[in-house]
């Protein structure tokens, strides 16, 4: 299991440092919460901060763009060279459009499903796609609880990769801890989002460590 600790939970006031302490711990991607204050009620960060993310982080960047525009964003993130790029598709109007514009920059695309999308509706997209985050949260804040329907839906979309394109990566993002790591497992997730459960354990490492079953 790849593990992608959530620096939305970090201390921005230390982001280089909690960055740099993520990365020495092992994480295998840095994930990136980017919100518009229009699709998701609250509003984090952009280009300016993320770059100086990605010159603290010795780990790939892992986008995950919570947005009403987004092929703006794409524009703005892809001179950062993250690994991947996600974006909703409750949010987007031409998925398969974005998915392009991403792989134009040599970047992983991924979609991403809120609780309440069917992983159905990605079935003509998923030959495309590197990646499929699915939400255990309503996406806009950290510290939310796990919504463990995932868990059904991670089976069912493992069953529809594994025929179309089974290189592409499942991912989880929301209320991931040691108490449900082994159910995701379980469930075929490849990658998981871990924000608050990293950030206020008091080893960070053994945070990361505890996930990467
Ligand atoms: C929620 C974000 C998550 C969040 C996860 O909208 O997409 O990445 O930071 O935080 P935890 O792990 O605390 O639920
Ligand atoms: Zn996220």
């Amino acid at each position: 299991m790849q593990v992608a600790p959530s620096i939305l939970s970090a201390d921005f006031g230390n982001l280089q440092r909690d960055v740099q302490e993520i990365c020495e711990s092992g994480c295998d991607l840095v994930h990136v919460d980017v919100m518009d204050g229009h699709f998701v009620p609250n509003l984090t960060i952009g280009p300016v901060v993320v770059s100086a993310v990605a010159k603290a982080a010795t780990k790939p960047l892992d986008v995950h763009l919570m947005v009403e525009n987004n092929s703006f964003f794409v524009g703005l993130f892809a001179p950062l060279k993250p690994e991947y790029i996600s974006f909703h598709l409750e949010s987007e109007k031409h998925p398969h459009r974005v998915i392009q514009q991403i792989r134009s920059y040599g970047i992983k695309p991924s979609i991403v499903l809120n609780p309440n999308s069917r992983p159905e509706e990605l079935e003509y997209l998923l030959e495309f796609l590197d990646m499929v985050l699915l939400m255990s949260v309503n996406p806009g804040f950290g510290g939310q609880s796990f919504i463990d329907t995932v868990i059904p839906k991670a089976k069912k979309l493992r069953k529809m990769i594994d025929k179309i394109n089974p290189n592409c990566l499942i991912e989880v993002d929301g209320g991931v801890s040691d108490k449900n790591i082994q159910l995701l497992k379980e469930a075929g997730v490849d990658v998981v989002v871990a924000g608050s459960y990293v950030f206020k354990h008091e080893n960070r490492k053994e945070a990361i460590e505890s996930l990467q079953i």
